[in-house]
């Protein structure tokens, strides 16, 4: 474990050893512990539910908010935190892997971030003069969503040697749209045990998940709709072996650029999804053409060209691909407005298509294609440099650069004396 994240942690338990001393202190004896078990129960089975019914999934939808913020208005700061720090274990998880550090460090985080939650909605509810507890329970959820996720944004810094580089505010603007949603459904349940008692407040828990499993299940149809595309693929890489695995090294590259390029991590997924399927329409071009070995003829090659145009129309009427669909068919367009199908220049290129076409050109240029041989590490960064504004993004090409330069690529450069040993002829033009 790196020096600076034990520091972190041994601050962040002397943070709860205070947090824990002065909550009791304040606190101690307003506590009930019957709700607070009621409450440590339902987290539980929340935090652990979602699990069970997707493991074989990344995809979580986390409940977690919802079922804590009513305990910042029903129990007191201290049974807030005592709740989330308990109810919040999975127990899945634990059994499989349990590292004591950070069982400990999750149980601290949820302690802090309810404790803070707790208190901050205790001071302005106690400082309204009407009782307004909507905007007491929001601002209380807002302290505890940044508390716990700066305490995990700071301690997945330190352990991954700083190579997180979204900043914590573009971090955080993606979770704001689960914190809203988790909001309501917070106050939903508030109003649900208030009104109507415990019994109501696990129904609506129940048709909550009712709901979620369909939304699951969308989701579910989305990523084998990715697969049957990625199949897609396969048949493409076996059309032109050249270019065998070319989509999905792109992808990898693309990951990268947008990520230095600081876009929302929605976008960069959208973008990456895309990437991994760019070159589809070349299922529409005749197998003669993209197996040929001999120099392309002037016609051959527009007929080449016709892959971006058949990839988007192949993909446009499927409900299920996402915006960024356009990409396909910009992604051979030109900074300078020379490239095709339509021409267009600079800004009107989407974003997605500049990143791309500087990641395609990467991978033409580390592997070589039939009749061009692969660069070294030098003469890439030559050519970008040569090629910035006229054939690519001026912005796109720096950052790619320094991506390049800072060694994030070594691994796609092949050895100098293995591309001088390949049959390598003359050049072909990229497609
Ligand atoms: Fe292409
Ligand atoms: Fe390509």
């Amino acid at each position: 474990m790196k020096k600076s994240l034990k520091i972190y942690l041994i601050a962040a338990f002397f943070l709860f050893v205070f947090l824990l001393i002065s909550l009791v202190n304040n606190y101690g004896k307003l506590i009930s512990i019957e709700e607070i078990i009621f409450f440590i129960i339902s987290l539980f089975i929340v935090s652990n539910m979602s699990i069970l019914m997707n493991s074989s999934s990344d995809f979580i939808i986390s409940m977690n908010i919802p079922v804590l913020l009513p305990t910042f208005a029903l129990l007191s700061p201290l049974g807030a935190a005592v709740t989330a720090a308990l109810g919040t274990i999975e127990w899945t998880k634990q059994r499989n892997h349990f590292v004591w550090y950070k069982f400990l460090f999750n149980r601290i985080m949820f302690f802090v971030a309810a404790g803070i939650g707790g208190i901050v909605f205790e001071i302005i509810n106690n400082s309204l003069t009407v009782n307004y507890q909507l905007i007491s329970l929001f601002i209380a959820a807002l302290a505890y969503f940044f508390v716990n996720n700066a305490l995990v944004y700071i301690v997945v810094k330190l352990s991954k040697n700083g190579r997180e580089s979204n900043s914590f505010l573009v971090y955080l603007a993606e979770l704001v749209k689960n914190l809203i949603t988790s909001y309501f459904l917070g106050v939903l349940l508030y109003y649900s045990y208030i009104e109507f008692g415990k019994l109501f407040f696990i129904l609506v828990i129940i048709l909550l998940y009712i709901l979620k499993d369909f939304f699951y299940s969308r989701i579910q149809q989305l990523n084998s709709y990715t697969q049957i595309i990625e199949s897609f693929l396969k048949v493409i890489d076996s059309k032109d072996h050249y270019t065998e695995g070319h989509c999905m090294r792109v992808a990898e590259y693309t990951s990268e650029l947008s990520n230095a390029l600081k876009l929302s991590s929605l976008k960069r997924e959208k973008i990456i999804s895309v990437a991994k399927i760019h070159d589809i329409g070349k299922i529409g071009v005749s197998d003669k053409i993209l197996k040929s070995s001999e120099k392309l003829t002037i016609k051959e090659y527009e007929e080449i060209k016709k892959h971006t145009t058949y990839g988007y129309e192949l993909l446009k009427d499927i409900d299920l691909v996402n915006d960024q669909l356009d990409i396909i068919l910009y992604h051979h367009e030109r900074f300078d407005g020379t490239g095709y199908p339509k021409g267009i220049k600079a800004k009107n290129i989407p974003i997605g298509a500049r990143i791309l076409s500087v990641c395609d050109a990467f991978d033409v240029m580390t592997r070589g294609r039939k009749y061009k041989a692969a660069m070294s590490k030098a003469e890439i960064i030559k050519e970008f440099k040569e090629c910035a504004g006229t054939q690519f993004d001026p912005d796109a090409v720096e950052a790619m650069l320094k991506l390049i330069e800072r060694g994030t690529f070594d691994h796609c450069f092949l050895e100098k004396e293995i591309v001088e040993g390949l049959d390598v002829q003359a050049v072909k033009s990229n497609y």
